[in-house]
């Protein structure tokens, strides 16, 4: 790694402080360095708050005229929320700007480099990119498509079920993959599940095994039948979203969560492209999908899931009658896997992705 990588990576790490603070908007670091000494640090702290070029400027333990500033996603130079940062850059004397990816954002990308350009700063783009745009999955699809940044997760025997049946609870994994799934719903906006996943294993869906903001929760309910004694609704621990059909959709908000109408499919279920359509609508840039296998298959159906994680025993399930989606391989690239205690996990990305990010 050179002394830019080196210093952008302390960026990338300082916007992880924004992880769930400031969705729909990115999570953004800043790094000041004059004479080879770092003088400022910044990120974008909370929705609608200063940005990360700005809380930098403001920290520095110096005058930052003259300084370097590393700056993991290219500056704002339009008036949003705050006044437009390049020209904050500009007036605090900032001389050179490597910045880590370009604005996703179609009809911004490339503007805030140029009008740097124009002001006579020296520009750099693309100092580790690849690990900048992995800062913000969920933002970048969804500027780009509206649609929200979609990863499927499921814990699976080592003979590929899900459970015994679909009438009750199986525990599949151990300690480590509990805390790792905990790890992934802190990194989301919200989680998704079934129905009848609600009705069953009765879960909580929160963050309880590591550091994180519990994310939004959001059940597929058709017909609005859930009884409301269960966890989700009663807890207060976070918000619910509960997704119906425009017919069963009555008022928006009640005491125990927030009801969102979606289109039915002509099986009379929610149309699962519906679903994120409405969701990329009220501002949720990420998801994690946690099952059960009905609400899996039909969005992988779709070809609507991005990102695909199997955790899996070492037992089997004898008997077992709950299958876990079967992956197709032409469309998914196998990633990484890791051992998590007795358990491991594999990472699946659509190869259609892949080639994108490319
Ligand atoms: N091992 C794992 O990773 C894991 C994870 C989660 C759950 N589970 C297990 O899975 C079982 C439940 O799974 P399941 O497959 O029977 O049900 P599910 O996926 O939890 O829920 C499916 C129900 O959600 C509603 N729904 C609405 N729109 C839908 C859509 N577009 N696609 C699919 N469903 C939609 C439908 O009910 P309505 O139309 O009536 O509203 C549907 O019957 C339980 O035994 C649970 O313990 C295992
Ligand atoms: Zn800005």
């Amino acid at each position: 790694m050179n002394f830019q990588e080196s210093i952008m990576s302390i960026a990338i790490d300082i916007a992880k402080n924004g992880k769930q603070k400031v969705s729909p908007n990115p999570i953004v670091g800043c790094v000041l360095v004059k004479d080879g000494q770092i003088i400022g640090e910044g990120w974008h702290a909370e929705y609608g708050g200063p940005h990360a070029e700005v809380n930098a400027i403001l920290n520095a333990k110096s005058n930052p005229i003259d300084s370097i500033a590393y700056i993991t996603l290219e500056p704002c130079c339009h008036e949003g929320k705050t006044p437009p940062c390049v020209e904050f850059l500009y007036e605090n004397g900032i001389s050179d700007i490597y910045i880590g990816t370009l604005d996703p954002n179609p009809l911004m990308s490339g503007n805030g480099v140029r009008r740097l350009k124009n002001l006579g700063i020296n520009v750099t783009v693309g100092v580790l990119e690849k690990e900048c745009k992995a800062l913000n999955l969920g933002y970048n699809k969804w500027i780009q498509t509206g649609l929200p940044f979609v990863i499927g997760k499921v814990a699976k025997s080592n003979d590929n079920k899900m459970g015994a049946d679909n009438k009750s609870q199986t525990k599949i994994t151990g300690y480590y993959a509990n805390q790792e799934v905990h790890e992934m719903r802190a990194n989301v906006d919200a989680i998704m599940i079934g129905k009848n996943t609600a009705i069953i294993d009765n879960p909580h869906l929160t963050v309880r095994h590591v550091q994180g903001t519990n994310p939004l929760r959001i059940i597929l309910d058709t017909n609005r039948t859930l009884p409301l004694n269960l966890n989700i609704f009663r807890d207060n621990y976070t918000d619910t979203f509960i997704l119906c059909t425009e017919k069963k959709f009555q008022k928006h908000r009640t005491s125990f969560g927030t009801f969102i109408p979606v289109k039915e499919d002509p099986n009379e279920k929610l149309n699962p492209k519906s679903v994120l359509e409405c969701l990329g609508k009220e501002g949720i840039t990420s998801i994690l999908i946690e099952g059960g296998p009905l609400l899996m298959n039909s969005f992988l159906k779709e070809n609507l899931i991005d990102k695909y994680y199997e955790f899996i025993s070492i037992e089997n399930i004898e008997n077992g009658k709950l299958f876990s989606p079967i992956l197709d391989l032409n469309m998914w690239q196998q990633e990484d896997v890791t051992i998590l205690g007795k358990d491991k996990r594999v990472t699946y990305v659509r190869k259609e992705i892949c080639l994108q990010e490319s």
